[in-house]
Protein backbone atom coordinates (compact mmCIF):
# COMPACT_ATOMS: atom_id res chain seq x y z
CA UNK A 1 0.00 0.00 0.00
CA UNK A 2 1.28 3.77 -1.03
CA UNK A 3 1.06 6.57 1.84
CA UNK A 4 0.09 9.67 0.17
CA UNK A 5 -0.26 13.10 1.96
CA UNK A 6 -3.78 13.74 3.08
CA UNK A 7 -4.76 17.28 1.87
CA UNK A 8 -2.20 20.06 0.96
CA UNK A 9 -1.98 21.15 4.85
CA UNK A 10 -1.47 18.54 7.06
CA UNK A 11 1.42 16.98 6.51
CA UNK A 12 -0.14 13.62 7.32
CA UNK A 13 0.50 10.60 5.72
CA UNK A 14 -2.32 7.81 5.00
CA UNK A 15 -2.42 4.70 3.14
CA UNK A 16 -4.06 5.35 -0.92
CA UNK A 17 -7.36 3.29 0.72
CA UNK A 18 -8.97 3.94 3.76
CA UNK A 19 -11.11 1.21 5.40
CA UNK A 20 -15.11 2.11 5.98
CA UNK A 21 -16.71 0.15 8.37
CA UNK A 22 -20.61 0.69 7.74
CA UNK A 23 -20.99 -2.68 7.27
CA UNK A 24 -18.47 -3.97 9.89
CA UNK A 25 -21.30 -5.41 13.19
CA UNK A 26 -24.60 -6.62 12.68
CA UNK A 27 -26.30 -4.33 15.40
CA UNK A 28 -28.52 -2.78 12.87
CA UNK A 29 -29.50 -6.55 11.36
CA UNK A 30 -27.10 -6.04 8.22
CA UNK A 31 -23.30 -6.54 7.71
CA UNK A 32 -20.33 -8.70 9.21
CA UNK A 33 -20.14 -10.16 12.99
CA UNK A 34 -17.84 -8.73 15.24
CA UNK A 35 -15.55 -11.67 14.75
CA UNK A 36 -14.87 -11.51 11.28
CA UNK A 37 -15.15 -7.61 11.34
CA UNK A 38 -11.66 -8.25 13.66
CA UNK A 39 -10.68 -10.24 10.90
CA UNK A 40 -11.23 -7.54 8.38
CA UNK A 41 -9.89 -4.89 9.85
CA UNK A 42 -6.01 -6.97 11.33
CA UNK A 43 -6.22 -7.62 7.08
CA UNK A 44 -6.43 -4.34 6.11
CA UNK A 45 -4.03 -3.00 8.54
CA UNK A 46 -1.40 -6.27 7.62
CA UNK A 47 -1.65 -4.63 3.92
CA UNK A 48 -0.14 -1.63 5.37
CA UNK A 49 -3.71 0.07 5.56
CA UNK A 50 -3.46 2.93 8.61
CA UNK A 51 -6.93 4.76 7.77
CA UNK A 52 -10.02 3.53 9.26
CA UNK A 53 -13.44 5.98 8.56
CA UNK A 54 -16.18 5.51 10.90
CA UNK A 55 -19.17 6.85 12.58
CA UNK A 56 -21.16 6.72 15.85
CA UNK A 57 -24.29 5.65 14.09
CA UNK A 58 -22.66 2.86 12.08
CA UNK A 59 -24.14 -0.60 13.50
CA UNK A 60 -25.39 1.67 16.68
CA UNK A 61 -21.75 2.43 18.23
CA UNK A 62 -20.79 -1.19 17.74
CA UNK A 63 -18.28 -0.18 14.77
CA UNK A 64 -16.36 1.98 17.12
CA UNK A 65 -15.99 -0.17 20.15
CA UNK A 66 -15.13 -2.97 17.24
CA UNK A 67 -12.37 -0.80 16.42
CA UNK A 68 -11.53 0.41 19.64
CA UNK A 69 -11.10 -3.17 20.66
CA UNK A 70 -8.58 -3.62 17.67
CA UNK A 71 -6.47 -0.66 18.10
CA UNK A 72 -6.21 -0.91 21.85
CA UNK A 73 -2.08 -0.63 22.37
CA UNK A 74 -1.28 0.29 19.12
CA UNK A 75 -4.35 3.11 18.58
CA UNK A 76 -1.04 5.69 17.66
CA UNK A 77 -0.53 3.80 14.25
CA UNK A 78 -4.07 4.81 13.07
CA UNK A 79 -6.08 7.54 12.06
CA UNK A 80 -9.60 7.16 12.68
CA UNK A 81 -12.18 9.44 11.40
CA UNK A 82 -15.71 9.32 13.35
CA UNK A 83 -18.62 11.76 12.51
CA UNK A 84 -21.76 12.55 15.00
CA UNK A 85 -25.05 13.94 14.01
CA UNK A 86 -27.34 10.66 14.26
CA UNK A 87 -26.00 9.39 17.60
CA UNK A 88 -25.39 5.99 18.08
CA UNK A 89 -28.69 5.25 19.43
CA UNK A 90 -31.37 3.55 17.10
CA UNK A 91 -33.63 6.20 18.47
CA UNK A 92 -32.47 9.23 20.00
CA UNK A 93 -33.71 11.91 22.09
CA UNK A 94 -34.26 15.31 19.78
CA UNK A 95 -31.43 16.65 22.27
CA UNK A 96 -29.16 13.89 21.43
CA UNK A 97 -28.95 14.05 17.76
CA UNK A 98 -28.02 16.71 15.03
CA UNK A 99 -25.49 19.26 14.75
CA UNK A 100 -25.80 21.35 17.84
CA UNK A 101 -23.56 21.64 20.46
CA UNK A 102 -24.82 19.50 22.69
CA UNK A 103 -25.37 16.54 20.57
CA UNK A 104 -21.79 17.22 19.55
CA UNK A 105 -20.09 17.29 23.20
CA UNK A 106 -22.45 14.25 24.03
CA UNK A 107 -21.81 12.12 20.44
CA UNK A 108 -17.59 12.82 21.28
CA UNK A 109 -17.26 11.73 24.95
CA UNK A 110 -19.52 8.23 23.33
CA UNK A 111 -17.06 7.62 20.58
CA UNK A 112 -13.79 8.62 22.45
CA UNK A 113 -15.10 5.94 25.32
CA UNK A 114 -16.51 3.71 22.57
CA UNK A 115 -13.07 3.48 20.38
CA UNK A 116 -10.79 3.54 24.30
CA UNK A 117 -8.90 6.53 22.79
CA UNK A 118 -8.67 10.36 23.99
CA UNK A 119 -8.48 12.23 20.65
CA UNK A 120 -9.83 11.46 17.32
CA UNK A 121 -7.69 12.36 14.71
CA UNK A 122 -10.71 13.67 12.07
CA UNK A 123 -13.77 14.35 13.36
CA UNK A 124 -16.73 15.77 11.00
CA UNK A 125 -20.95 16.18 11.54
CA UNK A 126 -21.59 13.23 9.25
CA UNK A 127 -24.36 15.38 7.22
CA UNK A 128 -26.03 19.11 7.59
CA UNK A 129 -28.48 19.06 9.80
CA UNK A 130 -30.19 21.51 8.00
CA UNK A 131 -31.05 23.48 11.07
CA UNK A 132 -27.68 24.14 13.74
CA UNK A 133 -25.80 27.64 12.41
CA UNK A 134 -23.05 27.17 10.47
CA UNK A 135 -21.03 29.62 13.01
CA UNK A 136 -22.50 26.99 15.96
CA UNK A 137 -20.81 24.13 14.34
CA UNK A 138 -17.32 26.18 13.71
CA UNK A 139 -17.16 27.07 17.55
CA UNK A 140 -18.49 23.71 18.75
CA UNK A 141 -15.38 22.04 16.52
CA UNK A 142 -12.80 24.73 17.41
CA UNK A 143 -13.72 23.70 20.93
CA UNK A 144 -12.89 20.54 20.28
CA UNK A 145 -9.56 20.88 18.82
CA UNK A 146 -8.66 23.30 21.99
CA UNK A 147 -9.25 20.88 24.45
CA UNK A 148 -7.19 18.33 22.69
CA UNK A 149 -10.05 15.83 21.58
CA UNK A 150 -10.11 16.25 18.00
CA UNK A 151 -6.81 16.56 15.88
CA UNK A 152 -8.01 17.85 12.84
CA UNK A 153 -11.67 18.68 11.30
CA UNK A 154 -13.71 17.96 8.40
CA UNK A 155 -17.09 17.61 6.87
CA UNK A 156 -19.40 15.43 5.23
CA UNK A 157 -22.46 15.92 3.10
CA UNK A 158 -22.71 19.19 3.39
CA UNK A 159 -23.14 21.78 -0.11
CA UNK A 160 -19.96 23.32 -1.15
CA UNK A 161 -21.25 26.73 0.22
CA UNK A 162 -21.80 26.02 3.51
CA UNK A 163 -17.85 23.94 3.34
CA UNK A 164 -16.32 26.65 2.07
CA UNK A 165 -18.37 29.31 4.65
CA UNK A 166 -16.87 26.95 7.44
CA UNK A 167 -13.47 26.04 6.09
CA UNK A 168 -13.11 29.99 5.87
CA UNK A 169 -13.49 30.47 9.36
CA UNK A 170 -11.20 27.59 10.78
CA UNK A 171 -8.84 25.10 9.39
CA UNK A 172 -11.25 22.25 7.68
CA UNK A 173 -8.81 19.22 6.62
CA UNK A 174 -10.54 16.63 5.29
CA UNK A 175 -14.20 16.51 3.04
CA UNK A 176 -15.92 13.45 2.64
CA UNK A 177 -18.03 13.09 -0.08
CA UNK A 178 -20.45 10.15 -2.61
CA UNK A 179 -18.26 9.93 -5.36
CA UNK A 180 -18.02 7.11 -8.42
CA UNK A 181 -18.14 6.22 -11.96
CA UNK A 182 -22.12 6.65 -10.94
CA UNK A 183 -22.51 10.27 -9.24
CA UNK A 184 -19.69 12.36 -10.15
CA UNK A 185 -21.63 15.84 -9.35
CA UNK A 186 -19.01 16.33 -6.28
CA UNK A 187 -16.67 17.46 -9.39
CA UNK A 188 -18.64 21.03 -9.97
CA UNK A 189 -18.42 22.10 -6.78
CA UNK A 190 -17.01 19.87 -3.79
CA UNK A 191 -13.99 18.67 -5.23
CA UNK A 192 -12.60 21.64 -6.62
CA UNK A 193 -13.70 23.61 -2.97
CA UNK A 194 -11.59 21.01 -1.25
CA UNK A 195 -8.63 21.72 -3.85
CA UNK A 196 -8.51 25.35 -2.64
CA UNK A 197 -9.06 24.66 0.80
CA UNK A 198 -6.30 21.44 0.82
CA UNK A 199 -8.28 19.58 2.36
CA UNK A 200 -8.24 15.81 2.12
CA UNK A 201 -11.32 14.50 -0.45
CA UNK A 202 -12.39 10.79 0.14
CA UNK A 203 -15.38 9.15 -1.11
CA UNK A 204 -17.98 6.79 0.05
CA UNK A 205 -19.36 4.37 -1.92
CA UNK A 206 -16.48 3.79 -4.28
CA UNK A 207 -18.48 1.18 -6.04
CA UNK A 208 -21.94 2.70 -5.58
CA UNK A 209 -22.68 0.17 -2.70
CA UNK A 210 -21.53 -2.79 -5.07
CA UNK A 211 -23.28 -1.99 -8.33
CA UNK A 212 -20.07 -1.22 -10.13
CA UNK A 213 -18.64 -4.74 -9.17
CA UNK A 214 -21.30 -6.29 -11.82
CA UNK A 215 -22.45 -8.41 -9.21
CA UNK A 216 -26.25 -7.57 -9.54
CA UNK A 217 -26.53 -8.17 -13.88
CA UNK A 218 -24.97 -11.75 -12.71
CA UNK A 219 -28.12 -12.36 -10.47
CA UNK A 220 -26.27 -11.92 -6.90
CA UNK A 221 -28.43 -9.75 -4.25
CA UNK A 222 -27.01 -8.02 -1.70
CA UNK A 223 -27.15 -4.73 0.06
CA UNK A 224 -29.23 -2.83 -3.17
CA UNK A 225 -31.55 -5.78 -3.61
CA UNK A 226 -31.93 -5.99 0.30
CA UNK A 227 -32.39 -2.55 1.16
CA UNK A 228 -33.17 -0.16 -1.81
CA UNK A 229 -36.23 -1.48 -4.08
CA UNK A 230 -34.60 -1.61 -7.76
CA UNK A 231 -31.42 0.04 -6.34
CA UNK A 232 -29.94 -2.83 -8.17
CA UNK A 233 -31.49 -2.14 -11.61
CA UNK A 234 -29.83 -0.74 -14.72
CA UNK A 235 -30.86 2.43 -16.68
CA UNK A 236 -28.90 2.91 -19.91
CA UNK A 237 -26.49 5.46 -18.52
CA UNK A 238 -25.70 2.74 -15.92
CA UNK A 239 -25.23 -0.06 -18.44
CA UNK A 240 -22.80 1.88 -20.51
CA UNK A 241 -20.89 2.28 -17.40
CA UNK A 242 -20.66 -1.06 -16.62
CA UNK A 243 -20.11 -2.44 -20.18
CA UNK A 244 -16.80 -0.11 -19.93
CA UNK A 245 -16.34 -1.06 -16.79
CA UNK A 246 -16.21 -4.28 -17.82
CA UNK A 247 -14.62 -4.22 -21.40
CA UNK A 248 -11.23 -2.25 -19.27
CA UNK A 249 -11.44 -4.82 -16.48
CA UNK A 250 -10.78 -7.41 -19.36
CA UNK A 251 -8.00 -4.96 -20.69
CA UNK A 252 -6.35 -5.18 -17.44
CA UNK A 253 -6.92 -8.71 -16.18
CA UNK A 254 -8.89 -7.28 -13.22
CA UNK A 255 -12.20 -7.09 -11.95
CA UNK A 256 -15.02 -4.46 -12.88
CA UNK A 257 -14.95 -3.11 -8.91
CA UNK A 258 -10.81 -2.59 -9.18
CA UNK A 259 -11.42 -0.50 -12.19
CA UNK A 260 -13.92 1.42 -10.62
CA UNK A 261 -11.82 2.06 -7.42
CA UNK A 262 -8.63 2.48 -9.84
CA UNK A 263 -10.81 5.43 -11.71
CA UNK A 264 -11.17 7.13 -8.35
CA UNK A 265 -7.45 6.72 -7.39
CA UNK A 266 -6.83 8.39 -10.79
CA UNK A 267 -8.61 11.50 -9.82
CA UNK A 268 -6.54 12.29 -6.63
CA UNK A 269 -9.79 11.23 -4.41
CA UNK A 270 -9.17 8.75 -1.15
CA UNK A 271 -11.49 5.30 -2.02
CA UNK A 272 -13.37 4.99 1.15
CA UNK A 273 -13.36 1.07 0.34
CA UNK A 274 -16.46 -0.78 2.08
CA UNK A 275 -15.76 -4.07 2.52
CA UNK A 276 -18.33 -6.76 4.80
CA UNK A 277 -16.41 -10.15 3.95
CA UNK A 278 -12.64 -10.40 3.50
CA UNK A 279 -12.89 -11.77 -0.08
CA UNK A 280 -14.11 -8.20 -0.54
CA UNK A 281 -11.32 -6.88 1.03
CA UNK A 282 -8.97 -8.49 -0.91
CA UNK A 283 -10.32 -7.52 -3.85
CA UNK A 284 -10.43 -4.22 -3.01
CA UNK A 285 -6.92 -3.62 -1.98
CA UNK A 286 -5.60 -5.51 -5.23
CA UNK A 287 -6.82 -2.60 -7.10
CA UNK A 288 -3.82 -0.35 -5.92
CA UNK A 289 -1.57 -2.78 -8.34
CA UNK A 290 -4.04 -2.05 -11.34
CA UNK A 291 -2.49 0.66 -13.81
CA UNK A 292 -5.43 2.38 -16.19
CA UNK A 293 -3.62 3.67 -19.00
CA UNK A 294 -4.67 7.50 -20.57
CA UNK A 295 -6.94 6.20 -23.22
CA UNK A 296 -8.82 4.09 -19.90
CA UNK A 297 -9.32 6.59 -18.19
CA UNK A 298 -10.41 9.40 -20.81
CA UNK A 299 -13.42 6.29 -22.02
CA UNK A 300 -14.60 5.62 -18.53
CA UNK A 301 -14.74 9.28 -17.63
CA UNK A 302 -16.61 9.78 -21.31
CA UNK A 303 -18.62 7.13 -20.81
CA UNK A 304 -19.71 8.36 -17.09
CA UNK A 305 -19.80 12.23 -18.45
CA UNK A 306 -22.48 14.51 -16.44
CA UNK A 307 -24.07 17.66 -17.17
CA UNK A 308 -21.72 20.32 -15.09
CA UNK A 309 -24.98 22.87 -15.12
CA UNK A 310 -24.65 26.61 -14.82
CA UNK A 311 -22.51 28.55 -14.21
CA UNK A 312 -19.74 25.89 -15.39
CA UNK A 313 -21.02 25.66 -19.24
CA UNK A 314 -21.21 28.74 -19.30
CA UNK A 315 -18.02 29.86 -18.36
CA UNK A 316 -16.30 26.87 -20.02
CA UNK A 317 -17.49 28.90 -23.24
CA UNK A 318 -16.08 31.94 -21.94
CA UNK A 319 -12.55 31.14 -20.05
CA UNK A 320 -9.52 30.07 -21.72
CA UNK A 321 -7.86 26.88 -20.95
N1 LIG B 1 -20.53 9.97 5.11
C1 LIG B 1 -21.52 9.26 4.65
O1 LIG B 1 -22.67 9.73 4.56
C2 LIG B 1 -21.27 7.86 4.22
C3 LIG B 1 -22.28 7.16 3.51
C4 LIG B 1 -22.02 5.85 3.11
C5 LIG B 1 -20.80 5.25 3.42
N2 LIG B 1 -19.84 5.95 4.12
C6 LIG B 1 -18.52 5.34 4.43
O2 LIG B 1 -17.96 4.81 3.25
C7 LIG B 1 -17.71 3.42 3.39
C8 LIG B 1 -17.89 2.74 2.08
O3 LIG B 1 -19.21 2.97 1.57
P1 LIG B 1 -19.95 1.81 0.80
O4 LIG B 1 -20.09 0.62 1.69
O5 LIG B 1 -21.18 2.40 0.22
O6 LIG B 1 -18.85 1.49 -0.33
P2 LIG B 1 -18.85 0.65 -1.66
O7 LIG B 1 -17.45 0.16 -1.78
O8 LIG B 1 -19.41 1.44 -2.78
O9 LIG B 1 -19.84 -0.57 -1.41
C9 LIG B 1 -19.49 -1.62 -0.56
C10 LIG B 1 -20.39 -2.79 -0.85
O10 LIG B 1 -20.07 -3.31 -2.13
C11 LIG B 1 -20.16 -4.72 -2.12
N3 LIG B 1 -18.84 -5.24 -2.46
C12 LIG B 1 -17.63 -4.75 -2.09
N4 LIG B 1 -16.66 -5.49 -2.64
C13 LIG B 1 -17.26 -6.47 -3.36
C14 LIG B 1 -16.80 -7.54 -4.16
N5 LIG B 1 -15.50 -7.76 -4.34
N6 LIG B 1 -17.71 -8.33 -4.75
C15 LIG B 1 -19.03 -8.11 -4.61
N7 LIG B 1 -19.54 -7.11 -3.86
C16 LIG B 1 -18.66 -6.29 -3.24
C17 LIG B 1 -20.61 -5.12 -0.73
O11 LIG B 1 -22.03 -5.15 -0.80
P3 LIG B 1 -22.91 -6.35 -0.23
O12 LIG B 1 -23.05 -6.10 1.21
O13 LIG B 1 -24.16 -6.19 -1.02
O14 LIG B 1 -22.18 -7.63 -0.54
C18 LIG B 1 -20.19 -3.95 0.10
O15 LIG B 1 -20.99 -3.77 1.25
C19 LIG B 1 -18.65 2.97 4.51
O16 LIG B 1 -18.21 1.80 5.15
C20 LIG B 1 -18.59 4.17 5.42
O17 LIG B 1 -17.40 4.12 6.18
C21 LIG B 1 -20.06 7.24 4.50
Amino acid sequence: MKYKLFGSKTGLPVSELILGGSQLGDRRGYGTAARDALQILAAYADAGGNYIDVSDTYQFGELEETVGKFIDHKRDDFIICTKYTRSSQPDPSVANAGNHRKAMRQAIEGSLKRLKTDYIDIYMPHFDDGVTTLEEIVRGLEDLVTAGKVLYTGLANFAAWKAASIAGAIPVSALQIEYNLMQRTAERELLPMAEHFGMGAMCYSPLAAGLLTGKYRKGASGRLTLSTPGGHLEDERTKMILDQTEQIAKEVDSTSGQVALAWVLSKGVFPIIGARTLAHLETSLSAVDISLNADQIMRLNQISTFSMGFPHDLLATVQQK
